[in-house]
């Protein structure tokens, strides 16, 4: 009872036992995630972001669209109706930083891809309210003037490998051709870009031949956004490892 007290009127060493407490709870809890196998299952059909792909998110984190919109389904029925199935923890384990987010002026963008045509998207993104009349998004059209990150996108790969994205180093070497490739179907790498990222689509994204503009980078990340997965053949139970 004596050192009780003690420790209850002397505000560090109540601190320091705080201190022990806490992470020795902490560690309990934390350590086991950084090597249980199911901390994010494994599931069929996740790739890394093409480099195309990545350009487009760097722009989409540029210009703050994470400020209206959120990339996480939650399990509950009003989502699963209106969103389709709730997001799952490997569909952003190649994110860095994720887009999860809870700020929804617009609506959720996590299954995004493949619901509207690359021509909605432009023309949305060019003039929001020339399809959606009483939108409050604002207009992006100088999307379409800007070359896509030019510069060798291979550093911003290699950056992501080193937090665990599995790029290889074919990937990396290739990461400038692919970027431009991916845009172009008559481009001499288009199929070069398939068979490093299985399912990737290629094609003029934003309608305008020459060199990718943002706005091909843009749409080419909003058309993967939730397609990588297919939940057709997904179980929870049987997670397709
Ligand atoms: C000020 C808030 C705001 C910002 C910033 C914003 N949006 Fe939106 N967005 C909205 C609203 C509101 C809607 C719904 C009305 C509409 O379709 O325009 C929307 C709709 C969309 C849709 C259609 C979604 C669907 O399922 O119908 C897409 C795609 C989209 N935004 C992409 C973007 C991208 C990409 C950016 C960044 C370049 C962006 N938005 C920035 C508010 C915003």
């Amino acid at each position: 009872m004596f050192s009780h007290s003690k420790i209850e009127k002397n505000s560090i060493i109540m601190l320091v036992g705080i201190l022990l407490v806490v992470s020795i709870g902490g560690l309990i809890e934390i350590a086991p995630l950084f090597y249980l196998e199911s901390t994010i299952e494994k599931v069929k059909g996740m790739r890394p972001y093409t480099p195309l792909e990545l350009a487009g998110r760097n722009i989409y984190i540029r210009e703050g669209c994470h400020n209206c919109h959120s990339q996480m389904i939650r399990p509950f029925r009003d989502e699963l109706e209106r969103y389709g199935h709730y997001s799952l923890a490997a569909e952003s384990m190649y994110d860095h930083p994720f887009q999860w987010g809870s700020k929804r002026t617009g609506p959720d963008l996590a299954r995004v891809g493949n619901k509207y045509s690359d021509d909605w998207h432009r023309e949305h993104l060019i003039d929001p309210r020339a399809l959606v009349p009483e939108s409050v998004m604002p207009g992006y059209p100088f999307l379409m003037d800007d070359e896509a990150l030019l510069r060798d996108p291979s550093g911003h790969l290699r950056a992501n490998a080193a937090v665990g994205v599995p790029y290889s180093d074919d990937m990396i070497s290739n990461a400038a051709t692919d970027l431009r490739a991916q845009a172009d179907p008559d481009h001499d790498d288009a199929d070069g870009v398939t068979e490093r990222y299985p399912g990737a689509q290629v094609r003029d994204f934003d309608g305008q031949p020459g060199a990718p503009s943002e706005m091909d980078a843009m749409i080419a990340y909003l058309q993967v956004l939730g397609t990588m997965v297919d939940f057709s053949a997904y179980k929870a139970d049987d997670n397709l490892r």
